[in-house]
């Protein structure tokens, strides 16, 4: 970035100039105009040599780049009642998240070539955002898993222990898959063996502890087997939607030796067993929303640098599924268009800095997945950007969602406001949260 460089072309026609922002990178705050054209930042600096189709001030406002939310469930195919590409992207791109990675637990599931493409059909048809795909592995699927990671799946995508959907890799397939395999392997880290003897234990219950059914030495072993696997086969594991304060502190003194990323969900940040029994199963997800210890030593491991990214996990189900009773309700809370906002009550709070959630959010996912493209604001990468305004906080209410099962755990919580634009490949996409 930096401003004095010689014009490219005088009088150039830009689609769009934003001028007098204050970008936001992990390494600090400049104050810039950014000139877009053909899907990319063309220009940064003090005053483009040209005019645009669109100009917009920006003067007091942030500008970062587009939010990369490397988890969501977008149910198309298969559960197209929860959500589709065309809902769940509109939502995304709402809350600022330019680019989605989808996992691989649609129906069908996306554990071979055929239904990758099929998924690609769908998602390019149909979505707003840029996207990327997971493909999903099962106890035998090693050849499928490659031929897909060769056609531009994003990672493997190994569910250890069972939550929604049928996909279970057992403790035996792991080794090979590690072995046989390429590419980045994203982990749903609870051990099965250990999920089964304690659900056993409370089926007498009709409405037990849901993060006492999955207690938190499920999540352990699970990060203790990947960190044997990690240390022996040296691929680059990314543990999904880590939740507790034991699996931070196994973590810490390997993650900087061992190619291990690790993944937090706003509801683990924001929601807690004390502070939710009275949403009930709106709050049943997996792995559980945890005690306020684990919450608060999330914070902590995000202030400490010891978290890479913020992921959604955006899981939505309807509001009649999650009125079932606990065993049948499934796990999975909607959440791809609220963590932003939510990150932005934190920055408002004083919990993190706009520049470590840019970080989070933005450059770290871009970083881990490849997206060389993306994750920062400068001349040639793709225009995938989101302005707002700090400091601004709203009750959150259900007119706001634009997710198709229309409701979200946070709900009269104080969050910050939707972006006022939100460009993917320098198109406007979004307005004021529209
Ligand atoms: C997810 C879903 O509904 O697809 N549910 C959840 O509770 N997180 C699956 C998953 O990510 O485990
Ligand atoms: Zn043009
Ligand atoms: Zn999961
Ligand atoms: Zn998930």
């Amino acid at each position: 970035m930096g401003g004095h460089k010689p014009l490219k072309t005088i009088n150039a026609m830009y689609d769009l100039i934003i001028q007098d922002a204050t970008i936001v990178s992990s390494q600090g705050r400049q104050v810039a105009d950014i000139a877009v054209e053909g899907g990319k930042v063309a220009y940064v600096g003090s005053r483009p040599a040209g005019r645009a189709h669109e100009t917009i001030s920006a003067i007091g406002k942030f500008i970062m780049p587009g939010v990369i939310d490397t988890h969501v469930h977008f149910r198309d195919p298969g559960h197209n009642h929860k959500e589709t590409w065309e809902t769940g992207s509109r939502a995304a791109v709402s809350g600022g998240v330019t680019t989605v990675l989808d996992m691989p637990n649609t129906r069908p599931t996306t554990t071979d070539l055929e239904a990758l493409q099929d998924k690609r059909e769908r998602a390019s048809a149909n979505s707003r955002a840029n996207f990327g795909i997971w493909a999903g592995a099962t106890a035998n699927n090693t050849d499928d898993l490659n031929k897909m990671v060769d056609a531009g799946a994003v990672g493997i995508k190994i569910f250890m222990g069972s939550s929604t959907g049928p996909l279970l890799v057992p403790p035996e397939a792991m080794e090979s898959i590690f072995a046989k395999t390429r590419g980045l392997i994203g982990c749903h880290a609870e051990d099965e063996s250990i999920l089964r003897d304690v659900h056993a234990q409370h089926a007498d219950n009709p409405s037990p502890k849901h993060h006492e059914v999955r207690p938190a030495a499920a999540a352990l072993a699970a990060v203790e087997r990947l960190i044997e696997l990690v240390e022996a086969h040296n691929r680059h594991v990314h543990i999904c939607h880590l939740s507790t304060a034991d699996e931070m502190h196994l973590l810490t003194p390997v993650k900087n030796r061992l190619p291990i990323s690790v993944e937090a969900c706003p509801h683990h940040l924001f929601l807690s067993a004390e502070t939710s029994e009275a949403l009930g199963n709106l709050s049943k997800c997996n792995p559980p929303v945890r005690p306020e210890l684990d919450r608060k030593a999330m914070w902590t491991a995000i202030n400490r640098g010891r978290i890479d990214t913020i992921g959604s996990d955006h899981a939505p189900h309807t509001l009649e599924e999650k009125a079932a009773e606990y065993w049948k309700a499934p796990s999975g809370l909607p959440g791809v268009e609220t963590s932003l906002p939510l990150l932005l009550s934190a920055v408002k709070f004083g919990k993190v800095s706009l520049e470590r959630m840019v970080d989070l959010m933005s450059e770290r996912p871009a970083a881990l997945f490849g997206l060389t493209n993306k994750g920062s604001i400068q001349e040639g990468k793709d225009a995938d950007l989101v302005l707002f305004r700090e400091g601004e906080i709203t009750k959150l209410k259900d007119s706001d969602l634009l997710t198709m099962v229309g409701w979200s755990p946070f709900l009269g919580r104080d969050v910050g406001v939707k972006p006022e634009l939100v460009v993917v490949n320098g198109r406007i996409v979004s307005r004021s949260g529209t």
